[in-house]
């Protein structure tokens, strides 16, 4: 099985941006644990960028040929329609998560241009919420199997 995590802006800062809302840990290394934990089920991939448009190029690249994607597309999660479409376009379920609780933030952050596109949204439970995105795409993919 094969998972892709895409992050999007900002979120190469993790644990140097606003340590407040998004914790004091930076993507790589929790990445690492992610890695061993679930390393004999599925392969993890990971891909961050800050540009729209790689994003998308990201999107359609994993998106015929993995099982599952994690998708945190930071600030474009409230613009982008481009995003949303690249996700209606690909074969590959797509997950959306936030590390911070969005709802509980400023109202620009409360609407989400993607979720009515992606197969669920995680949100509010920092990191670990990649975590239960991983888990919720290998039980996606026992539930296609059965
Ligand atoms: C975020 C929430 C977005 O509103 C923000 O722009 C981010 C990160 C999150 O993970 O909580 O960059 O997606």
């Amino acid at each position: 099985m094969k998972i892709a995590i895409i992050n999007g802006p900002n979120l190469n800062l993790l644990g140097i941006r606003e340590p407040s809302i998004y914790g004091n840990e930076g993507f790589e290394n929790y990445l690492k644990e992610l890695r061993e934990r679930y390393g004999s089920v599925t392969e993890i991939h990971y891909f961050q960028s800050n540009h729209e448009g790689a994003i998308i190029d990201e999107l359609h690249r994993t998106g015929f040929e993995y099982d599952a994607i994690v998708l945190n597309a930071g600030a474009y999660t409230h613009t982008s329609l481009a995003i949303a479409d690249a996700i209606s376009a690909i074969k590959a379920p797509v997950i959306e998560v936030h590390i911070s609780n969005v709802h509980k933030r400023e109202e620009f952050r409360h609407h989400s241009m993607i979720s009515r596109v992606c197969k669920g949204v995680i949100a509010g439970f920092g990191l670990d919420g990649y975590r239960l995105a991983v888990e919720a795409a290998i039980r996606l993919k026992n539930q296609e199997e059965e």
